[in-house]
């Protein structure tokens, strides 16, 4: 029998243990011993939970007894999430956690403490929830040269675009409508902002490359920018507005952005609504990929850290090699990241912006401005063109 922790039961934590519950004799088979819940910490108590007495509120009773083989970190939060999985490992026991922040900020120290102890740190439930986005990109991928990720990182901000672009809702109206449904926090600024779909990408792309991509290197624009006008225009263009993780390897050199972009509707993921989330992954041999699913929900997150739990369960005493070294990623500057651009323009003069960028096609949706596509142009010079403009440019958006 494994012996199972569980830190914080939360909506994932409590989902794990609901799992480890209800399929309790499809998990033996696939793992040939029981899986049992031993402790779940956490500060609060949970009367009349099934689970309520193996609820203990001090750590030290959980990585100091012999007999737990895993834990699960579903706690949230940075500092404390890592002390105690460090503590963990540390003790040769495996940890898998949903928590995207501690692996962002840690992931590669982690993983090198979990190898040293003989043990392994796994993290499917950190990226696209449900979806099966992290082992695939190290097991089902080992030969291949990873040329491109593109994905719906966030069901938060793809299902506010949704709502803006079928319903022509406002901005203020479908945040508002998104904390009302659980999706986005009072303080939507992680999801808005794209500060979790960084995090998000800087994961993916570090375990496709082997090497460190540092979240703070990945330059990040969320949506709060996007406004009902910006719709009408992707409207015209037969496009429509979605906050995008991508990273390019560039022989080498990665190219890292979270930013909305205009894609047409012949891009796989125009058709990713709503709050779920898709990954593009574009390999040198086998071509195009993508996977799709659930980003976020108790159960479908709590599915994907199950996953990792009987991998830790079949694995026990060996480690589990996750191709991320602590080494840092060659990242690629503004003057190679080349984009065309959708850009509004107060009062129809694109004078100064021909002179920069050169003009593809001008759109006309929206009284007293105009909607311009650049030809490509590096982002450095883009951001210069911005800046001399400053005064007639409403707003902008990349065109994939
Ligand atoms: N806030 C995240 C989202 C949840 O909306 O996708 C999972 O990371």
């Amino acid at each position: 029998m494994k012996q199972v922790a569980i830190l914080g039961y939360g909506t994932v934590g409590s989902g794990v243990a609901q799992i480890l519950e209800d399929n309790k004799e499809i998990i033996k088979k696939r793992t040939s011993e029981e899986i049992n819940v031993k402790y779940i910490l956490d500060l609060r108590d949970f009367p009349g939970d099934i689970f309520e007495k193996k609820v203990v509120h001090d750590y030290s009773i959980i990585v100091n007894d012999p007999e737990v083989d895993i834990v699960v970190e579903t706690m949230g939060g940075i500092d404390i999430a890592y002390k105690f999985t460090k503590e963990a490992l540390l003790k040769g026991k495996s940890v898998c956690t949903s928590n995207k922040a501690v692996v962002a900020e840690h992931g590669p120290e982690l993983l090198k403490t979990a190898k040293d102890n003989s043990c392994s740190y796994l993290f499917e439930a950190s990226v696209g929830g449900g979806i099966p986005i992290i082992r695939p990109l190290y097991t089902s991928f080992p030969g291949e040269k990873v040329e491109e990720i593109v994905g719906i990182l966030n069901g938060t901000t793809n299902f506010m675009l949704t709502k803006m672009d079928e319903e022509g809702c406002k901005y203020d109206d479908v945040l508002k409508e998104a904390q009302a449904k659980g999706y986005a926090e009072q303080n939507p600024e992680a999801d808005v902002c794209g500060h979790d779909a960084c995090r998000k990408i800087a994961i993916l792309t570090s375990l496709s490359m082997g090497k460190t991509v540092y979240y703070q290197d990945v330059k990040t624009e969320g949506i709060t920018n996007i406004t009902k006008a910006d719709f009408e225009y992707a409207k015209k263009l037969g496009r429509s507005i979605k906050l995008l993780g991508m990273s390019k390897n560039l022989d080498g050199k990665c190219l890292a952005l979270v930013a909305p972009f205009m894609i047409d509707a012949k891009n796989p993921l125009y058709s990713v609504r709503d709050v779920f989330n898709a990954v593009c992954v574009k390999g040198n041999m086998v071509g195009d990929t993508m996977f799709y699913g659930q980003g976020a929900g108790k159960l479908a997150t709590a599915s994907a850290v199950v996953s990792d739990v009987i991998d830790l369960a079949k694995n026990a005493g060996k480690n589990i090699e996750c191709p991320w070294e602590d080494i840092k990623a060659d990242m690629a500057t503004d003057a190679e990241k080349k984009f065309k651009y959708f850009i509004r323009v107060k009062g129809k003069d694109i004078k100064g912006i021909e002179q920069f960028a050169g003009v593809e096609n001008t759109i006309e949706a929206v009284d007293g401005e105009i909607g311009v596509i650049t030809s490509i142009m590096s982002e450095d010079k883009f951001m210069e063109m911005k800046e001399k403009n400053a005064d007639s440019i409403l707003n902008y958006i990349r065109i994939l």
